[in-house]
């Protein structure tokens, strides 16, 4: 592994071509036979078992383990990454909710001979990671040893019809380093070699790493023709708009020519929506935003509060696209707010998954609600093509050693962290593996807006 890193670090200070000729020579390395990677463990899977969800801590179950070199196969690349990120998948994962994620890899698992590889009693998690081809396996044709990669983390098989207008839709679409195994926190990682895409060269390792998953997914969501197909002058409403899907839905709605209104949770968070460029924020916390009475009831006089709030920001205009994801504790206001004929579009439920709304207001004012999740390779290219062009920038706010992936895991779970939380893998310091120092400087300010928050 030494090796490897020492000619990944001997093209510090170059330019993209010179990086990629010394980079080549990773084609003559040998394959290190086992790697640092975290993991949660099959034998932990009912540590947490009667505790409330927010006292499940990820920093007991996610532990650091020497991972064997999985063999590679067909249409399979090996990649070295120098760096990750934490989403919130890997939260669930270490938690063990809403399911044990045993149960997936033992699924796909029985999928094929290919795929049996991953039921393991340890599952190496991570769906981000930025680093270097090391080896591809049999007909991989479009990237090779040495290339500088991101890599997105949509798996699919594709031999199923359904799957071929849209990847999302083919029956064994998956989630790599969630619903499978040898995933992006660690120091090398088996991905489909469709997955992978070229890293920004104006960002650092870890900076390139950050936005994949939740970028990716903003845009499916808000861009895409399979999501709410945001045009130019739409009201977007955003929850969480600091966080690490709405840091990038925030970011695409004003590239976008449309009207963020960000909801937050406190003054910090406020602020940087305001830094991204968006002048409409609200704090729910400031502002006592409660849409529940108690557990079953919900308290119709707050949404028209909170649909009062939203207007009063707009001069008067409705939100043409409800970007949703906390669920079950927002849902309601979600559908309420939107406005006639406007998308409530969802992928997550983070604060619960039964939803409840009053459908009068849905259907009496032609709304519509679209599930969307993560993107396909063309949705997830085009979102990593605005990150190169540096019109979207990643949301860092801080990065840990791989070692450390449970601490950060925690601080997303206690909703403790800004932006994205970075993992340094085989990076050994931040601020490595930029290649275009003038695109960088153009955009200094914008890249390190979450920095050091
Ligand atoms: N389907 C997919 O492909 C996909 C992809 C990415 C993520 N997800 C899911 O989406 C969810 C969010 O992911 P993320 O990466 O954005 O997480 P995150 O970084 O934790 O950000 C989520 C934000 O949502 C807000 N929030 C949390 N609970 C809330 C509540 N009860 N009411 C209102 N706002 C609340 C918080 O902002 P404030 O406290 O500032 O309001 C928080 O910053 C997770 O459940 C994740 O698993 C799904």
């Amino acid at each position: 592994m030494q090796e490897i890193l020492n000619i990944i670090l001997s093209t510090e200070g170059t330019d993209a071509g010179a990086a990629c000729s010394i980079l080549a020579a990773l084609a003559d390395v040998d394959v290190p036979p086992t790697y640092r990677g975290m993991v949660v463990r099959a034998q932990d899977a009912a540590m947490f078992d009667g505790l409330a969800s927010r006292d499940k801590d990820p920093r007991k179950s996610l532990q650091l383990m020497d991972i064997p070199t999985p063999p590679l196969g067909p249409g399979e690349a090996l990649i070295v990454v120098m760096a990750s990120a934490v989403n919130y998948n890997t939260v669930w994962t270490s938690i063990f909710e809403p399911v044990s994620t045993f149960k997936f890899l033992k699924k796909y698992a029985r999928s094929s001979d290919l795929a049996r590889k991953h039921d393991l009693p340890y599952h190496v998690v991570g769906s981000d990671a930025a680093g270097v081809v090391l080896r591809t396996g049999p007909g991989v044709t479009k990237w090779r040893p040495g290339d500088q990669v991101v890599a997105h983390c949509l798996s699919v098989e594709l031999e199923d019809a359904t799957g071929h207008d849209d990847t999302m839709l083919d029956p064994e679409q998956r989630i790599w380093g969630f619903e499978t195994n040898f995933g992006g926190l660690a120091e090398m990682a088996i991905v489909k070699s469709n997955q992978l895409m070229p890293k920004p060269a104006h960002l650092t390792w870890e900076e390139a790493a950050a936005p994949g998953l939740v970028n990716s997914t903003a845009y499916r969501q808000l861009v895409s023709h399979h999501g709410a197909q945001m045009k130019q002058g739409d009201t977007v409403l955003i929850w969480g708009a600091s966080g690490g899907l709405g840091s990038y839905a925030t970011q695409l709605t004003l590239n976008g020519g449309a009207t963020p209104v960000c909801v937050v949770s406190s003054p910090e968070k406020a602020e940087l929506c305001r830094r991204m460029g968006a002048t409409l924020v609200i704090d729910r916390n400031a502002e006592g935003f409660r849409f529940w009475k108690d557990e079953n009831t919900q308290d119709s006089d707050e949404w028209r509060r909170f649909g009062e709030r939203v207007r009063e920001l707009t001069g008067g205009e409705d939100p043409d696209i409800v970007f949703e994801h906390p669920g079950r504790e927002t849902f309601g206001a979600s559908v309420y707010v939107a406005k006639r004929g406007g998308t409530i579009v969802t992928c997550a439920s983070t604060s619960g998954y039964l939803h409840q709304y009053d459908n009068r207001y849905l259907w009496m004012n032609l709304k519509r609600i679209i599930g969307s999740h993560f993107a396909n390779y063309r949705e997830a290219w085009e979102a990593n093509r605005l990150i190169s062009r540096g019109a979207i920038h990643p949301t860092l706010s801080k990065t840990y050693a791989l070692e450390h992936t449970g601490q950060a895991a925690y601080e997303v779970h206690r909703n403790a962290h800004q932006g994205k939380v970075g993992v340094l893998c085989l990076a050994p310091t931040e601020g490595l593996g930029v290649r275009d120092e003038a695109l960088r400087a153009k955009h200094l300010d914008a890249i390190n807006t979450f920095r050091g928050r």
